[in-house]
């Protein structure tokens, strides 16, 4: 078990691409951010240096962080952000992660550009539950964006209606030569004939699930969210923003240059979106003629709901004898969430915005159980451990679970002025949590990929339209279901998931869609201690960031 100490310095760094220079924000000039490569149980301590502008966090993505929630990393839940000029050293210890996660910036908008992947290998003496790849790849998914992030950010909480999207999506920070001027910009990765690759997939786009497909070849899914899986192999692969997944890619195909691809899934979102699809080149070792232009991969249409919801659906834990699953049972807690897009009525007397560019002239909001997150003034984990009054409410609201058709087509109902407040739901120490999340149609029925902090969670169903709480759970997967952080809930339907409170902390949940977070998805969960000696939060590290006042 070893210690890393990468050194993060945040800075403002010039970048040209689609034929237009401007200056971003990186972690030490890369873009996409540097890989951190780990194994199992081992320990980082991560000095960030904010030499820019910008205030900035850092959260480790899919990496537990056991009694240390002070590591986590989302600001004003478990840490106020670096101010220019600023130092913080994050530790976190590995524990029972395996493969691929990511850390990115957690700070309004800038994980746009603040992002890159964390690869966590197997323990010394041990091997993946797969044949050994003959080499590996990190793919991260990304945006380029022609505008500021900060004022795209700024643009969209003025305006109250849809975000300006990206002007590309990219592969490990390149378009692909099928956009203007980006002949030069493309990502190649070069396979020997006969051999496998371990492709690291991380998606840290901001507003889409992406499909994703290599021409003529299949791709098999061994791991997900730093968990393994059972192989699943397809020719197109879906990922939604927060998810990562290990994919075998066997090199079998007569030599020659295969374009990858990758597209956006846009099911039930009103509105434009970018349908230029970005490419790399996967380019076979030897002497041949290849082809020109390289096989292209045929990808499903951007509002194919049903492939994106069967293919999430049909993940499945590797469940061995060797990496047994524990899904709890007994189930002590019970909650159940709608995730809704809901709208602020204008004019919204209730704040100072009068910029209503939202559906008929209202302004977005999007909740969790009819609430609008609000992001405090100091951060949640602070306020709890140090037991600072008035930052937040712990009555974090119920609703009822089958009085209401949520995803009726004609619902119009309950849709404006939903509450908006800071509150929290308290959790008891080691309570079996049994959450269904239920998607609405209220404005707008669309996927919601909800990830927790601090926790894995098995996904032990899902389904269209509202949960039955009589007759789906007779349905649940309770041999193999898949470990994840972040769970895509179909549009207009429900996801159940369950984990067991061992990780004391102040946790984040929300839709990484970042527009969605924006307006207001997400809640915290603050697990209370356990009675034992291992059972509690650690204390704070002493250069925590100070609060701006
Ligand atoms: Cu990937 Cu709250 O984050
Ligand atoms: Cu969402």
């Amino acid at each position: 078990r070893k210690t890393r100490r990468p050194k993060f310095v945040i800075q403002d760094s010039n970048f040209t691409r689609l034929c237009n220079t401007k200056s971003i924000l990186t972690v030490n000039g890369e873009f996409p951010g540097p890989t951190i490569h780990a194994a199992r149980g081992d320990t980082l301590l991560i000095d960030i240096i904010n030499q820019s502008k910008e205030n900035i966090t850092i959260h480790w993505h899919g990496a537990k962080q056991y009694r240390f929630p002070w590591s986590d990393g989302p600001e004003f839940i478990t840490q106020c952000p670096l101010e220019p000029g600023t130092k913080f050293t994050q530790k976190i210890v590995l524990t029972d992660e395996v493969g691929t996660l990511w850390w990115h910036a957690h700070s309004e908008w800038s994980r746009a550009t603040v992002h890159g992947a964390l690869l966590v290998y197997p323990e010394e003496g041990t091997t993946y539950p797969f044949p050994k790849p003959r080499g590996e790849m990190q793919i991260v998914l990304g945006e380029w964006w022609n505008s500021d992030i900060g004022v795209v950010h700024d643009e969209l909480i003025e305006s109250g209606g849809d975000p300006e999207i990206s002007d590309a999506y990219v592969i490990n920070g390149q378009p692909g030569d099928l956009y203007n001027c980006s002949q030069s910009d493309t990502f190649r990765m070069k396979v020997e004939p006969g051999k496998t690759y371990l492709l690291r997939m991380v998606n840290a786009v901001m507003n889409n699930i992406l499909f994703f497909s290599v021409a003529n070849h299949s791709l098999t899914v061994v791991g997900s969210d730093g968990a393994y899986t059972k192989p699943l192999t397809s020719n197109v692969i879906s990922i939604a923003p927060g998810q990562t997944m290990d994919i075998l890619l066997e090199a079998n195909q007569p030599p020659n240059r295969y374009y990858m691809a990758a597209k956006a899934y846009n099911g039930g979102l009103r509105g434009q979106f970018d349908t230029t699809t970005t490419t790399a080149i996967l380019q076979y070792t030897g002497n041949y003629t290849p082809a020109s232009p390289p096989p292209l991969p045929t990808i499903p249409a951007f509002n194919d709901s049903d492939f994106q919801s069967n293919y999430t659906a049909s993940l499945r834990s590797l469940a061995s004898s060797e990496h047994p699953i524990d899904v709890p049972t007994n189930i002590s807690t019970h909650l159940f969430f709608t995730i809704s897009i809901n709208l602020n009525i204008c004019p919204d007397n209730s704040t100072a915005n009068t910029t209503c560019l939202g559906p008929g002239g209202n302004r977005f909001a999007a909740t969790v159980n009819n609430l609008t997150f609000v992001q405090p003034r100091i951060d949640i984990l602070q306020a709890y451990y140090k037991q600072i009054n008035g930052v937040y409410g712990d009555d974090f609201p119920d609703i009822p679970t089958t009085t209401f058709n949520y995803t009726s087509t004609l619902l119009t109902q309950n849709q404006t002025r939903p509450d908006a407040g800071t509150k929290v739901n308290m959790l008891e120490y080691n309570e079996n949590v049994e959450l269904v999340f239920q998607g609405t149609s209220l404005v707008a029925g669309v996927d919601h990929p909800m990830h927790l902090h601090g926790y894995s969670f098995y996904v032990v169903g899902s389904g269209p339209g509202n949960f039955d709480r009589e007759r789906d759970p007779l349905n649940y997967n309770l041999v193999d279901p898949p470990l994840q952080n972040t769970i895509t809930v179909r549009r207009n339907g429900w996801a159940a998931i369950r984990f067991r409170t061992n990780n004391p902390g102040v946790w984040l949940m929300h839709c990484h869609f970042e527009r969605h977070i924006s307006w207001g998805m997400g809640m915290v969960f603050i697990v209370k201690n356990g009675k034992g000696a291992n059972e509690t939060i650690l204390p704070p590290p002493a250069n925590m960031p100070e609060c701006p006042l």
